[in-house]
């Protein structure tokens, strides 16, 4: 509208007489044409009762995922262009994308016996955390950092990051990434660094972060440079052991949960993900639960079962669960078990949308799941 006479502002005319199911059609046909949709014709989908995940909850097996790793590992090199030899966890529920969850990536990257990986930075945050193989590190903006099993290791947004194998064996990492709710935003940045490779020095001790912000109550004066994700870049397996053991032994509970946190700032390592370290003492099967958003758990270690929206999945080292949002969830550990889980709950809880729910009994089981 450019200039407000009369005529414009008038109503448009009623259509000419016709039953109310044609002009609704033509209406529709009408605004179709012109890129407008309805909102009383989908208001169920748009804002169903309870969040309705397209994700299904779905379980990757250690058994299945490892050799088709080993397979990439002899036939696909690693190097500028395809960048990582990684193996990204689909949902089946998501149409095909590579993605676990609507919001989280997650893969298995496989590094064979002195292979690097180039360096590269993007603003999608990364997190890895080791499950078999020794002798890698990743070195994190300049600062090698080695990786063994339990090992979490960070490469938060816009870090620039490289791996490489000083070892006789290859190495298997799980990697989260926040690439999924990275895209969604339209936030995506990429870049290779001019060199292949920023890391020359050869094979680490220890992280500086590590010597810097990783002894338990002691920070040093001196701030980091960011605020912007934790300084700390590697989180031993020692540490996390001994935490689970002596905070379950001090609360007495079979149930455990340990964050791994920005030492300095105190909340989660990354903005974006939530990692933790859960360990559930053989024979416990806890409350059944359903929690706004979405999560990957990756068994470190321990069997066990459990049960999501009534179907049971059995679990054991290696395998990995996608847990949509808003799902029943219970497990029950056969035999002592420590759970990597990694969840979008910094990004749910700071949008204000977190909601959990904690059942007084346990859900019905209603089957087992075989993929
Ligand atoms: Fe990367």
């Amino acid at each position: 509208m450019t200039s407000p006479d009369a005529a414009e502002r008038a109503w448009p005319v009623a259509g000419p007489e016709q039953d109310l199911p044609t002009r609704r059609a033509q209406l529709y046909d009408a605004m179709g044409k012109v890129n407008i949709q309805a909102l009383w014709t989908q208001v169920t989908d748009l804002m169903p009762g309870q969040p309705a995940p397209r994700a299904v909850p779905w379980l990757w097996r250690w058994d299945t995922v490892l050799p088709l790793a080993a397979e990439a590992g002899e036939t696909v090199p690693v190097g500028r262009g395809g960048e990582r030899r990684v193996l990204a966890l689909a949902n089946p529920g998501l149409g095909g994308l590579p993605f676990a969850t609507p919001t989280l990536w997650g893969a298995m990257q496989y590094l064979n016996a002195q292979e690097s990986a180039p360096a590269h930075r993007h603003t999608a945050s990364a997190i890895r955390f080791v499950l078999q193989g020794r002798g890698v590190w990743t070195t994190v903006n300049g600062e090698p950092c080695p990786m063994s099993p339990g090992d979490l290791v960070l490469t938060p947004s816009m870090t620039w990051h490289e791996h490489h194998s000083g070892a006789d064996e290859p190495m298997v990492w799980f990697d989260g990434l926040d690439l999924p709710l990275v895209n969604g935003l339209d936030a995506g940045f990429f870049e290779p660094a001019g060199a292949e490779y920023l890391d020359t020095a050869g094979p680490p001790v220890e992280s500086r972060s590590a010597a810097l912000y990783g002894h338990p109550g002691l920070l040093p004066s001196v701030r980091p440079d960011t605020d912007r994700h934790s300084p700390l870049m590697v989180y031993r397996w020692e540490h996390t052991a001994r935490a689970l053991a002596e905070v379950s032994a001090a609360t007495g509970s079979g149930d455990t949960e340990l964050r791994f946190v920005d030492p300095v700032h105190g909340g989660d390592a990354v903005p974006t993900m939530r990692c933790a370290m859960r360990r559930l003492a053989a024979g416990l099967r806890t409350p059944t639960t359903r929690t706004v958003g979405s999560s990957i758990i990756v068994v470190f270690a321990g069997r066990g079962r459990t049960v999501i929206d009534g179907m049971i999945f059995s679990w054991g080292p290696g395998d990995t669960l996608a847990v949509p949002s808003w799902c029943a969830v219970d497990h029950e550990a056969a035999e002592t078990a420590e759970l990597f889980v990694v969840s979008d709950a910094p990004v749910i809880e700071a949008l204000r949308l977190d909601r959990t729910e904690v059942r007084g009994d346990h859900q019905p089981v209603t089957g087992t799941w075989d993929g």
